[in-house]
């Protein structure tokens, strides 16, 4: 009986502190790892697009539809109909972007949203 019971126990044990290690990533992913503070167009904007969006939406890019998501002016336009946001967000009211390729993470978008929130400033 020992014999079993104790690798069970240790079994148990191991199953319920890798539950808490997953819930607290969670947490810690969403409340703590992703600042939004302070989000400008310069530093954090136009990198992530520059990233995820202008080997198609680029200005030398011929595979995004004339969409032009690398300098402020253009992507504004993006930003005021709402067609970036919803695409990101994949919701079901513009083509799910980045076209091809997985959702941003949770984080990336939250920045976005966070300047978009703060009037998409040209900062
Ligand atoms: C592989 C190429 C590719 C990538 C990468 C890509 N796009 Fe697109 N995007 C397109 C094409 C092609 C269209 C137009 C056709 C369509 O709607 O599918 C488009 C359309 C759009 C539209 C208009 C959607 C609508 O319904 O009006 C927006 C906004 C947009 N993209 C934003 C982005 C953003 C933001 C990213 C990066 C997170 C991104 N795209 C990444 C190719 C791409």
């Amino acid at each position: 009986m020992k014999k079993i019971a104790i690798p069970f126990v240790v079994l148990l044990m191991f199953l319920i502190s890798s539950c808490y290690y997953d819930k607290a990533e969670l947490i810690y992913n969403q409340n703590v790892a992703c600042d939004t503070s302070n989000v400008k167009y310069s530093t954090v904007v136009a990198p992530i697009l520059n990233t995820n969006c202008n080997g198609c939406h680029g200005g030398n890019a011929a595979m995004g539809a004339g969409i032009i998501l690398d300098n402020y002016a253009s992507t504004k336009v993006y930003i005021d109909n709402r067609r970036l946001i919803n695409s990101i967000l994949q919701n079901g009211t513009a083509s799910n972007m980045p076209k091809g390729g997985g959702k941003l993470d949770a984080c990336t978008i939250r920045k976005i949203n966070s300047w978009i929130n703060k009037g998409a400033l040209n900062n």
